[in-house]
């Protein structure tokens, strides 16, 4: 946190950033000042690779639905967990990982303190009225040196935000619309998840949550 930040002057709001722990931040509303840039970059890649949803290990249908953009995407299936280089669904390579995408994780993760971020992959979470992630940890990744730089779009939704074990203790943050959360170096193995969504209608996204979460994943 830095108290340089004009926070000083800002009496009663809620500061911009705000530390989650040792490697981990919420800087809040980060994404707005290239909101449009980011919702057009999104559009073009939900039309290149819909979402969709994908099926647990166990043949569970998750509740979220997903695509990801960058050289590698996350997916799940009968046969586990992984990233692939290209789209199950149309046998493509995922879409390019959109410039504004790149620039807004990159300036993300340095703002937390995790210079040099290049991520190579973007999952993107849609969440309607009900859906929910269970508390989980991003272990699929090569190296886990590099952050995760996860941004919320749309409906506000509840983040969980746990410890390095599954039963630590579990923070609950909200997150609006432009809301990005960093975690990382100490942090990077911490379990997270999203609560049920509540129903609503945001004026640029209507009833649904999109959240992106950039990786360096492999
Ligand atoms: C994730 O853990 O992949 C997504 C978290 C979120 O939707 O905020
Ligand atoms: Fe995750």
């Amino acid at each position: 946190m830095h108290a340089s930040s004009g926070e000083l002057f800002d009496t009663g709001a809620e500061p911009r950033e705000r530390s989650l722990g040792e490697g981990a931040a919420l800087l809040r509303s980060f994404a707005l000042a290239h909101e449009r840039e980011i919702l057009d970059a999104l559009d073009g890649v939900i039309r290149a690779a819909p979402l969709r949803h994908m099926l647990t290990p166990g043949g569970l249908r998750m509740s979220v639905a997903m695509s990801n953009c960058g050289a590698l995407g996350w997916i799940s299936d009968r046969r586990g967990y992984r990233y692939a280089a290209r789209d199950p669904e149309s046998g493509k390579p995922w879409p390019q990982l959109p410039a504004a995408f790149a620039r807004l994780a990159h300036d993300a993760a340095s703002q937390a303190g995790f210079a040099d971020f290049a991520p190579d992959a973007c999952l993107i979470n849609r969440y309607e009225a009900g859906a929910k992630l269970s508390l989980h940890q991003d272990r699929d990744e090569k190296d886990f040196s590099q952050p995760i730089v996860s941004v919320s779009l749309g409906l506000p939704a509840m983040f969980l935000f746990g410890g390095l074990r599954r039963n630590d203790r579990v923070s609950r943050i909200p997150l609006a619309h432009g809301d990005v959360v960093v975690w990382g170096g100490a942090s990077r193995m911490r379990y997270h998840g999203v609560a049920p969504l509540k129903d609503g209608t945001h004026p640029r996204l209507g009833a649904c949550r999109v959240n992106l979460t950039f990786r360096k994943a492999g």
